[in-house]
């Protein structure tokens, strides 16, 4: 075994006899539950600090949740360590590996997939008619939607997302098949089937029939997953899903929000994205969405507003009073929301916010390179972009600058906060849902000095320059889900 190779395994102890897992740990069937894993990694408890881990024993239940963390500085850590080692429940990373909670993609639009990195040049109203709503439509084939949720699935494992927030399609068969794929695969998911039932803006071919079917569908979608048999430990939750308000009647908001308030669900939709969605709630209610969503009961603490960029300040504090929260998506809006979300006002103003790709509004599928557009895009927001004009002159908007840290909350700590579940950080009682970044893979984008880069730069580096190469396991509820 070439000194290579050996970086790249797991320590195994058992029965005194240290054994080693090969790893490549993508292909790697190694189950955490009822183990300890001894890690160094990052997590963001709270926003704006970085819990440094070094060498921290995390023991992971048989259910997949942390039961316990121990620090070399508690004083019975060295005893923790030996008896797991003694009894071959000790598993240890590599050097140049570090843990960290897997992303959590608060908006995700599973069926536009196949459009990933395309379908780009125009406006929000127009890519939904031109393209995306015969895309989606296409969902009606089952082996279409079997072949390409599958691969959207493994990819997003691929790419570290434990957990995402997916929307359908207004197929009641296709959306059962995105339950089955992401149970099969081991995804925490919520999803929705969407609702859209306004003849005005949604085609003949692809629209629910009426109030009716939208309700009764979501109704129904909520029940399959609610009762599916291999999803007893609710990885997969439902969410009621109007896809936005353009999209749908008054009768149909109005029986999800009783619908919402029945059964406990997630809700998520489009808020105040663009120039034309924004104004076209405007001059229908004279209204924003927020406060229409709230009327129509659709403002709760488990609902998810995607992208939310013209929020007014009321409407942000109506957000921040019902416990709501906002899926920011900084690639997305770049070309669909004709501005961007003031993300640093959000976040200091309390509001739940988390990250989300927008698959395929968004051009990428990795939560890191969101976070690097949302890291980028605050730094325009706060300088401006006209060079024409003097720097005061440009800067018009105020400080709105966020960095990795806040970049890295809201891909992690804040999603889950935003669906009310424990994940997102390393606690006890929370799942472990977590990834490896292994800084050392050879074609992996990341490279650290040792000489230069320590504690907090590490994440710094591993946030602006990780690719999927350096990812190299991901566990949801403590099960490796990237299996060969
Ligand atoms: N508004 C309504 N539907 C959509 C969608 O599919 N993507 C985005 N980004 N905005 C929407
Ligand atoms: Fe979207």
């Amino acid at each position: 075994m070439d000194s290579l190779e050996k970086r790249h395994r797991f320590q195994v102890s058992h029965l005194h006899t240290s054994v080693e897992i090969p790893i490549e740990f993508r292909n790697t069937a190694l189950d955490l539950r009822n183990k300890t894993l001894c890690a160094s990694g990052f997590h963001a408890p709270e926003r704006g600090k970085i819990d440094i881990l070094d060498d921290v024993l995390i023991d992971v239940s048989a259910g997949g949740t942390i039961s316990a963390i121990h620090r070399p500085s508690d004083p019975n850590y060295r005893s923790i360590r030996d008896a797991r080692e003694e009894t071959g429940e000790l598993v240890t990373l590599p050097a140049g590996s570090y843990l960290l909670p897997g992303f959590i993609d608060l908006h995700v639009h599973a069926p536009q997939y196949p459009q990933l990195g395309s379908a780009l040049d125009v406006p929000l109203e127009v890519w939904l008619q031109k393209y995306t709503f015969p895309l989606e439509a296409r969902y009606e084939d089952l082996a279409f939607a079997r072949r390409s949720y599958g691969l959207l699935v493994d990819d997003l494992l691929a790419n570290g997302t434990t957990t995402a927030l997916y929307f359908a399609t207004v197929h009641q068969d296709a959306t059962r098949t995105l339950v089955d794929t992401c149970i099969e695969k081991g995804q925490r998911a919520l999803i929705g089937k969407v609702s859209m039932d306004n003849v005005d803006e949604c085609p003949d071919y692809y629209r629910d029939a009426s109030p009716e079917a939208a309700i009764n569908g979501t109704r129904a979608l909520i029940d399959y997953v609610r009762t599916h048999p291999e999803n007893t430990d609710g990885r997969v939750l439902p969410v009621i899903t109007p896809r936005f308000i353009p999209s749908c009647t008054d009768a149909t908001l109005e029986g999800l929000g009783a619908l919402a308030k029945e059964c406990g669900c997630h809700v998520q939709t489009h808020c105040s994205e663009s120039d034309w969605a924004h104004g076209n709630v405007l001059s229908r209610y004279g209204v924003t969405d927020t406060e229409a969503l709230d009327r129509f009961g659709l403002l709760g603490r488990r609902t998810v507003l995607a992208h939310a960029n013209f929020l007014t300040t009321d409407d942000m504090d109506r957000v921040r009073e019902r416990e709501a929260a906002v899926a920011h998506c900084p690639l997305s809006n770049v070309y669909f929301a004709n501005a961007v979300f003031p993300l640093r006002a959000a976040l200091d103003k309390g509001v739940h916010v988390g990250l989300g790709t927008d698959i395929s509004g968004g051009p990428s599928a990795s939560m890191l390179e969101n976070c690097r557009g949302a890291i980028l895009m605050s730094r325009a927001l706060e300088s401006g972009v006209d060079p024409t004009l003097d720097s005061a002159a440009r800067a018009t908007f105020g400080p709105a600058q966020i960095d990795f840290r806040d970049a890295f909350y809201i891909a992690t700590a804040g999603g889950g906060v935003a669906l009310d579940l424990p994940v997102g950080q390393f606690r006890p009682g929370y799942l472990f849902d977590a990834i490896v970044i292994d800084t050392r893979a050879e074609k992996g984008s990341v490279r650290l000095f040792d000489e230069f880069d320590s504690g907090e730069q590490i994440l710094q580096k591993i946030i602006n320059t990780a690719s999927k190469p350096n990812i190299a396991a991901t566990w949801v509820g403590g099960l490796n889900v990237r299996l060969p």
